[in-house]
This record gives C-alpha cells, sequence and structure tokens, in this order.
C-alpha cells in the first residue's frame, strides 16, 4: 500500500481525542485528493464488476456429474457454462440456495435448492445440489426423467439467510434436520472442518427409514476425523431399527437435551413444515429467544387446505385473476388451494420467484382488488407492504376474484 493510499484507507486507533482529530483532516484530505485526481473519464467501475461476480442475476451451468444417494435422492454437480457467459462460479455462505429456473412443457419454473457442498467448492469450480425424489412431484419428475452430464442449467446467484453469522450466533449449533433437510447441513460441516467457518455442529437428523438416511457414511467419516467440530445423531421414526447408537421416534425436547446444552447454543432447522412444527414445540419448552432458533423456509406449503384459518368453504372453488405484468394483461384460473404463483406460472406468464417460501420477497406484486389467503405463520411481508397491498404470490392463495400487478423477471 502506498502513502496515498494509507492516508485514504487506513485509520490507526491512538486516543480518544488523537481520534477525533483526525476525523477533521478528512475533509481538507478529500480536497487534496480531489485537485490531485486525474481529468481522465473512468473507464472501468471494480466495485459494481466486483458486485456482479458475487451476486449475479444468472449463472449458467452444466451437470458435470450425478450420484445416487439413496433410491430417491441424487446429487448433482455443476460446473460453470463458460459458452453461455459464466466463466466462475459466485461464493456463498454455507446454507444458502440456488434458485433453479428450469423449463417443462414451455413453462419456466423455479424451485430453490440447497447447496450442499461447501463453499470453498464455489471456488474450485463447481456447486453440488442433492434432490430428492418427491412422490408427485412435477420437478423432480421430470428431472429424474431428463436431467444427464452434459444438461444446461440455469440458476441464480446463491440466496437465502439460513448461515451462520458470528457477529450473531453462539459458536455451538445444533442443526435439526429432516429428511432432505439435511443438504444445507452438509454444506455448513464442510465449511466447519474445512476451517472456514469457527463453529461446532452437532446434527439431530430425522428420517423415516434407514434406507432414506443421505450421506450416512460420509457424515460418519466427517465425525471420525473430527470428533471436536461434529456429532451426527440419527432418529429414526420406522419401526424396526437394526441402526446401532441411533435414536428412535421423533426429535423430542428429551432427545435434544440429552445431547445439547440448549442454553448456550443456536438452533438451525431445516425440512418439512410438519417436522418443523413438531419440533418448534418442542424448542417452546426451553424458552428460547427466538433470535436463537434459525428455520430454512421450507419452500411451497403443500397442504394449504388443512392449515387450521383456510376458508375450507372455498377449498373447491376456482377464481378469476386479472394479471398485469409488464405490458402484458391477462386473465387466468386459479384454484384456490395453488398458489397465486403456481397460478401464474401454469397460464406462461413467467413471474419471478427465488424462495418460494414468501421469505426473499422476489416475487412481491400488488393487490389491486380481491381478496387473498396468507397463512400467518409464513407472513414475512414488510409492516409497510401489508399496509399498502403488496403480497407476496408464492405464499398467498386466491379466495375471491381479484386484480394483480405483478413484476416482470428481470
Ligand atoms: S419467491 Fe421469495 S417471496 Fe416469493
Amino acid at each position: 500500500m502506498n502513502e496515498e493510499d494509507k492516508e485514504r484507507f487506513v485509520i490507526t486507533v491512538k486516543s480518544n481525542t488523537k481520534d477525533l482529530f483526525a476525523f477533521t483532516k478528512m475533509v481538507p484530505n478529500r480536497k487534496k485528493r480531489i485537485e490531485k485526481a486525474s481529468n481522465e473519464p473512468i473507464k472501468s467501475d471494480p466495485i459494481n464488476a466486483l458486485a456482479r461476480i458475487l451476486h449475479p442475476e444468472r449463472q449458467y451451468l452444466i451437470i458435470d456429474e450425478i450420484r445416487d444417494e439413496t433410491k430417491s435422492a441424487k446429487t448433482f454437480k455443476l460446473v460453470p457454462d463458460s459458452e453461455l457467459g459464466t466463466s466462475e462460479l459466485a461464493y456463498f455462505r454455507a446454507g444458502q440456495y440456488l434458485s433453479l429456473k428450469v423449463k417443462v412443457n414451455n413453462v419456466e419454473i423455479t424451485r430453490p435448492y440447497s447447496i450442499s457442498s461447501s463453499p470453498s467448492d464455489a471456488l474450485e469450480g463447481f456447486y453440488n445440489i442433492t434432490i430428492r425424489k418427491e412422490e408427485h412431484g412435477f420437478l423432480t419428475n421430470y428431472i429424474w426423467d431428463n436431467w444427464k452430464v452434459g444438461t444446461k442449467v440455469v440458476s441464480s446467484g446463491p440466496e437465502g439467510f439460513f448461515y451462520f453469522e458470528p457477529l450473531r450466533d453462539l459458536k455451538t449449533i445444533i442443526g435439526i434436520a429432516g429428511g432432505s433437510g439435511i443438504t444445507p447441513f452438509r454444506s455448513l460441516a464442510k465449511a466447519i472442518v474445512e476451517g472456514t467457518m469457527d463453529a461446532k455442529l452437532t446434527l439431530l437428523y430425522g428420517s423415516s427409514e434407514e434406507d432414506d438416511i443421505i450421506f450416512y457414511d460420509e457424515f460418519k467419516k466427517l465425525e471420525e476425523e473430527h470428533p471436536d467440530k461434529l456429532k451426527v445423531i440419527h432418529v429414526l421414526s420406522c419401526d424396526v431399527v437394526s441402526l446401532e447408537g441411533c435414536e428412535t421416534g421423533f426429535i423430542t425436547a428429551d432427545i435434544i437435551e440429552k445431547y445439547c446444552d440448549v442454553k448456550n447454543c443456536i438452533f438451525f432447522i431445516c425440512g418439512p413444515q410438519i417436522m418443523y412444527e413438531f419440533v418448534i414445540k418442542q424448542l417452546v419448552k426451553f424458552e428460547l429467544p427466538q433470535k436463537r432458533i434459525r428455520r430454512e423456509a421450507f419452500g411451497e406449503i403443500k397442504d394449504i387446505i388443512n392449515y387450521p384459518d383456510f376458508p375450507k368453504e372455498v377449498a373447491e372453488k376456482t377464481f378469476k385473476i386479472k394479471a398485469q405484468i409488464g405490458n402484458v394483461t391477462k386473465e387466468i384460473p386459479a384454484m384456490a388451494t395453488e398458489s397465486v404463483l403456481v397460478a401464474l406460472e401454469r397460464a406462461n406468464l413467467a413471474p419471478p420467484s427465488k424462495c418460494r417460501s414468501g421469505e426473499c420477497g422476489f416475487c412481491r406484486s400488488l393487490l389491486i382488488s380481491g381478496d387473498i389467503y396468507i397463512s400467518p405463520i409464513s407472513d414475512w411481508r414488510k409492516a409497510a407492504d401489508k399496509k399498502f397491498n403488496y403480497f407476496h404470490p408464492c405464499y398467498s392463495y386466491p379466495i375471491s376474484d381479484m386484480e394483480i400487478r405483478v413484476p416482470r423477471q428481470l
């Protein structure tokens, strides 16, 4: 660093009074620098260039390898597609997700998938995502039938807030995972054992059957190599269990207390909604402050009709939505039990979306008229948005005819 840079960037702490005087020199110093500056126009913008690398709007990727994890889960290795303009991958924080954009029957849909590789793997040129096939999964069926080595995939940059923040979080993390909710914890565990994250992880991983456990061998090996940083406890809910050293049933307060110092840790939860609701009731018993419990949004609501306050009398109805999107206005049908976002996608209007969990605000739209149902459990909107009728179509359900204005996808 030369003398001029030192003057610009370095603040040396001397004492309260001296530091105070140092600030009095800021304006004269800035004037001096402006006088000395060149008249040549600035041709590059390094700050914006860096921001584009860290937060790209889109990443063009190619499937480089596919690995079977269980009979219904596969890990896809994604590398940059330089032909389409992605030469390096955006770095991320362990726990974040990619929103994949996939065209199925000419309809573009998006789905968020946690990155299951470690942040340092992104610097080596790849991401892993691990996908479990859902029984009637529209997209997962398509992926199973069509994705092969060489398939091109479009994704967002890394997104989401399910990550460890050393300034906010305690260093002892208790991960509670269910089913494919294990995927962000693989990334967290790897970052911890690689030393890029200064924390310890105790993982309580619930599965219905032994065969459903994803990454069993891999976690076992990591645990054996780093017993001071990682501990994994499997909790199986099936009737017959042969796995040694596991717990049976569900992740109850008793099991949590058996393995964790609950007052001195932070909980990270990722799994199906039903598991989340069960676990949250267990954690309530410990009377923890809200900030000690972080959860990954779990994607779209699959059974809105079972929500206690959902108006059941409209469940069978289909309403009309008049949707303005860019310069296009179209009237589309929408079932009360499907989200407004799904209705827009079905009509091929390509609405913007990323998390599909009501959290990121990327699909934020204006309700001009009509009524929607939004579950209070997942209403992440700002107070001003609630006041001025903005809503998140991914987590809102039509309960009357309505008119809306939707932003266009970038
Ligand atoms: S897609 Fe994130 S809030 Fe709707």
